[in-house]
């Protein structure tokens, strides 16, 4: 019984439609990431990228270690940290590069329950730009993006 409901939700998972530009724009960042940390990508034991480290030290403690809403304190809050895993199954699958930046940085005034800080001075650096040619781009500071390319790595699509 418990097999066969296994079986189904296994299926279910095939059958899921796919979104092939998404997917692509997706594997587009991880084949950049990837290209970006060449030393990294050579050492015995790789370092995490600079923005699975800043999310370590700065949002897993409320979004959680995988990015599913369930960090250490997460319980305690009075609005639950969302699901970062999701943000662009939610958004019709597309991950929106600035609408994530904004909630991360600068942007004020959006929380109602004022619960996620302000990460302005922690993720400055020189502007960058990332997203591809025939995708979205963003244009922010280097720390922010690597954070956001980061949690863009996470989604589940
Ligand atoms: C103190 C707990 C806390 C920390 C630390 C925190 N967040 Fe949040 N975050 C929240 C809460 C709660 C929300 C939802 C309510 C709100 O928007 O205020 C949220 C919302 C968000 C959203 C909007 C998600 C959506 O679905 O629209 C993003 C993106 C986000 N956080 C990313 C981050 C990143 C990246 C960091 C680390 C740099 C971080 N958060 C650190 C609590 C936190």
């Amino acid at each position: 019984m418990l097999r066969h409901t296994q079986l189904k939700a296994e299926e279910a998972a095939m059958i899921q439609p796919t979104k092939p530009a998404a997917l692509s724009a997706l594997l587009r960042v991880m084949m950049m990431a990837a290209f970006a940390l060449p030393v990294a990508a050579c050492a015995p034991e790789p370092e995490p990228s600079e923005g699975a480290a800043a999310y370590r030290d700065y949002c897993a403690i409320c979004h959680g270690d995988r990015g599913t809403g369930d960090g250490a304190i997460a319980r305690k809050l009075a609005v639950p940290p969302p699901d970062l895993t999701t943000i662009a199954a939610r958004n019709g699958g597309v991950f929106p590069l600035q609408q994530v930046a904004a909630s991360v940085y600068g942007y004020t005034g959006k929380h109602e329950a004022d619960l996620m800080p302000e990460f302005s001075p922690l993720l400055d650096g020189p502007a960058v730009t990332i997203g591809g040619p025939d995708e979205q781009t963003a244009r922010m500071p280097q720390r922010l993006a690597d954070v956001v390319l980061y949690l863009q790595s996470l989604q589940r699509l």
